[in-house]
């Protein structure tokens, strides 16, 4: 019997048209389908969200995080590409995980749907360390909801000479490099798959 192939989700902690971060994520959502996984690759401005405050949610959780949510449940992991803001993740990351991880409609935990799921993470930057630093703060607040990160990374500077476009990395190194992050995600969910079959 064949696995099914490993669901993963992706999308970019950019909103501005031309982010260099929404470019890069469909490299990695590429090398991803490359490696055998289903890729569902969302937009965040499709999601609009206010900054996290509990009496938004006592009033009725905004439509946008039941809809995160019920992706999250679908998919066996996450494909993040994101921006470094002052040294960290944007608040926009951080924001959309702390959403997500909520309690959902039927009362359960939102941190249990990132539980032992599988994730991989790069970045892109104007600048010459490609945004490393902010990898290093999202990887650790995925780690502390649960998910396993791939120990594989890539930091993508000058992506103003590299990331001309949607999919396009100018620099066959580095691309190689992004599809083994995503080769790994896809390795790991399928040997956890194997795991618990
Ligand atoms: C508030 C703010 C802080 C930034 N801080 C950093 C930083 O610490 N390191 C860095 O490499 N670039 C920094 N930048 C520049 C971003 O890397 C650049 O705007 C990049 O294009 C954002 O990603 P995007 O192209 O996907 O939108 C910062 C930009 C903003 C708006």
């Amino acid at each position: 019997m064949t696995a099914p192939a490993p669901r993963l989700l992706a999308f970019a902690g950019a909103l501005r048209q031309g982010s260099y971060n929404r470019r890069l994520i469909h490299v990695l959502a590429d090398g991803a389908r490359t490696a055998g996984a289903q890729v569902t690759l969302i937009e965040l401005r499709d999601y609009p969200l206010p900054v996290y405050d509990g009496d938004i949610e006592a009033a009725g959780m905004p439509d946008a995080v039941r809809a995160l949510q019920q992706l999250m449940r679908e998919h066996d992991g996450l494909l993040i590409s994101t921006p470094e803001y002052n040294g960290s993740m944007p608040a926009l990351v951080k924001n959309t995980l702390d959403w997500i991880s909520r309690p959902t409609a039927d009362g359960r935990s939102g941190v249990a749907l990132f539980q032992d799921k599988v994730a991989g993470i790069v970045s892109a930057s104007p600048g010459p360390l490609g945004g490393l630093r902010s990898l290093l703060v999202l990887r650790d607040a995925l780690a502390k909801l649960g998910l396993i990160v791939v120990p594989q990374q890539v930091a993508v500077g000058q992506a103003a000479d590299k990331l001309t476009d949607y999919g396009v990395l100018n620099d066959d190194r580095m691309k190689t490099n992004v599809h083994g992050v995503a080769a790994a995600v896809v390795r790991h969910v399928t040997m956890r798959v194997g795991v618990a079959a």
